[in-house]
C-alpha cells in the first residue's frame, strides 16, 4: 500500500490557492496554512485508536471514549511552526517537540542545532511537521532523531512536496505515511518547489 496520500478537499484546493498565490500578504498567509493544518488534521487522525472512558452525563453514565495513544506534534523550525495551532486546536492533548536542522554547506547534509520533546515521545504518534517536502534531507534527517526517541509512529504532514522528496522519503522510510495538500512539479536549480508557494518561513513570518 502506498504511504503517500494527497487530501483533496475543495477548501483545502481553494486555501492552498490563497497561500500560492504571490499577493497574499503575511496575516492571511500565517491564517490560511493554520486552516489547512487543521483540515488535514481532521483527516490524518481518521484512524487514530480509542479506548473506551466511563463518565457520567447530567442524566446518566455512559460509555466514551478518548483517544488511544498520546499524540506528540514536532514541527520543524522554523517553517513547521506554522502549522502546529491548527493541529493543537484539534488534538489539544497532544504536547509539543521541536527540530532544528541546519544545512551544512560543505556536505549539504541536514544537521541538528535543536532538540526538544516532551517525555511522551516514546511510543507516541508523532505528526512531524513541515509546510514543504523539497529536497527531502530535513525530512529525513528528523524522522532519524524521531527513531532514537522510540516514537511509536512517524506520521509526516505538509502542504506541498516535490516528487524528488516524496521519492527520497519514501526510499528512506517506506513506512512513514506522508500526508500533502499537493504534489507539485519538480524542485527547482534553487530548491525551490514550482509552482510551490516560496520560502514558506519568510512567507510566514514576513522576513522577507
Ligand atoms: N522550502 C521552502 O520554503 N520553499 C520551497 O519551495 C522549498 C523549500
Amino acid at each position: 500500500m502506498s504511504q503517500l496520500h494527497i487530501l483533496k478537499h475543495p477548501l483545502i484546493d481553494h486555501k492552498l490557492t490563497i497561500i500560492r498565490n504571490k499577493e497574499t500578504k503575511t496575516k492571511e498567509f500565517r491564517e490560511t496554512v493554520s486552516e489547512i493544518a487543521a483540515l488535514l488534521t481532521y483527516e490524518i487522525t481518521r484512524n487514530l485508536s480509542l479506548k473506551e472512558k466511563e463518565i457520567e452525563t447530567p442524566v446518566s453514565k455512559t460509555l466514551g471514549f478518548e483517544l488511544k495513544d498520546e499524540v506528540v506534534i514536532v514541527p520543524i523550525l522554523r517553517a513547521g511552526l506554522g502549522m502546529v495551532d491548527g493541529i493543537h486546536n484539534l488534538i489539544p492533548s497532544a504536547k509539543i517537540g521541536h527540530i532544528g536542522l541546519y544545512r551544512d554547506e560543505e556536505t549539504l547534509e541536514a544537521k541538528e542545532y535543536y532538540a526538544k520533546f516532551p517525555l511522551e515521545i516514546e511510543n507516541s504518534i508523532v505528526l512531524l511537521i513541515d509546510p514543504m517536502l523539497a529536497t527531502g534531507n530535513s525530512t529525513i534527517k528528523a524522522i532519524e532523531i524521531l527513531k532514537e526517541k522510540k516514537a511509536k509512529e512517524i506520521i509526516f504532514v505538509g502542504l506541498v512536496g516535490s516528487p524528488e522528496g516524496v521519492e527520497k522519503l519514501q526510499k528512506a522510510y517506506p513506512e512513514t505515511k506522508i500526508y500533502l495538500a499537493a504534489l507539485d512539479e519538480k524542485l527547482n536549480e534553487n530548491g525551490y518547489i514550482v509552482p510551490g508557494l516560496g520560502d514558506a518561513g519568510d512567507r510566514l513570518f514576513g522576513t522577507k
